[in-house]
């Protein structure tokens, strides 16, 4: 396994601990907490030069700790970048399970003033929310985000409820990807006049990748930025991107990193 498929997996593993709580809202906020707790922190690391003080006194938890702050700061980062130069249209997210990184999209939005810019804009974000039901392939992925004992879904409406940004443009949309992704809500989508301006992927596997790939075909506005969190950990990614651009006759260049495993482009007609 490469290095940034196991730094993934750790971000996964961390997220997935959630999972048996009787509690995920509580719990959730706790582990945001705890990243940005002020004696764990990346940036605590740094020293006056801006170079990384020795970790070798730190414990294991708050090594785990800080390497993945410095992930979820990457991913903050694309969203600030995203929003300052937005092309419009509406922003879809597939794979949102605890809507991290949807808070991320909704918070710089707000902060860059794009609201104004864009009153029609709308925040979709797509996943199965813990529920595994009627799973037709990839069981042992979903396994790992399965929990029948807690309603993820209501917990994720919750915390968008508690961000207090634009909830009335949010809209979470629960089930697999092939129940949800379908011709007919791509066609009432496009019909509306409506296009998408940022599609981050989150979805970990192939086969979700692809399954989001073709619903992306003819959605995207001129412009749009693409986020892909798997792209340097899942070699499919790259080739199926490329093929997804060549397919429709788009651009596509490279905006930036995120996390090691993360890439954001830009596509242009
Ligand atoms: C890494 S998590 C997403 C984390 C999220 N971006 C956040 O910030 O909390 C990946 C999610 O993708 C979802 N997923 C992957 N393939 C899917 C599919 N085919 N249909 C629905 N959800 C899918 C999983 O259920 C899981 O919740």
């Amino acid at each position: 396994m490469n290095i940034s498929k196991k730094l993934k997996n750790k971000i996964c593993k961390y997220l997935c601990t959630t999972k048996n709580s009787n509690e995920p809202q509580s719990i959730q906020n706790s582990k945001e907490k705890n990243l940005g707790s002020s004696n764990c922190s990346f940036m605590s690391l740094l020293n006056e030069y801006g170079v990384l003080n020795s970790s070798k006194d730190l414990t294991d938890e708050q090594k785990r700790t800080i390497s993945i702050w410095f992930d979820f700061k990457e991913r903050a980062e694309v969203a600030m970048i995203v929003a300052q130069f937005y092309p419009g249209g509406d922003y879809f997210e597939f794979g949102s399970e605890g809507t991290g990184t949807l808070r991320n999209f909704l918070t710089s939005f707000d902060l860059t003033d794009r609201i104004n810019a864009f009153p029609d804009m709308r925040f979709y974000a797509f996943d199965i929310f813990g529920d595994m039901t009627g799973a037709t392939g990839d069981h042992s992925y979903f396994e790992s985000w399965n929990d029948p004992n807690n309603d993820r879904y209501e917990a994720a409406q919750r915390y968008v409820k508690q961000h207090g940004l634009f909830e009335d443009k949010v809209y979470l949309v629960k089930g697999f990807f092939s129940k949800t992704l379908t011709p007919t809500f791509k066609k009432n989508h496009l019909s509306e006049g409506r296009r998408i301006g940022f599609a981050f992927l989150d979805c970990n596997i192939t086969n979700s990748y692809r399954e989001v790939f073709h619903f992306l075909e003819d959605c995207l506005t001129d412009k749009a930025f693409i986020y892909m969190d798997e792209y340097f950990c899942n070699p499919d990614v790259p080739k199926m991107f490329s093929g997804f651009i060549d397919q429709q006759s788009l651009k596509s260049y490279y905006v930036r990193n995120a996390g090691a495993f993360g890439a954001l482009f830009q596509i242009y007609r």
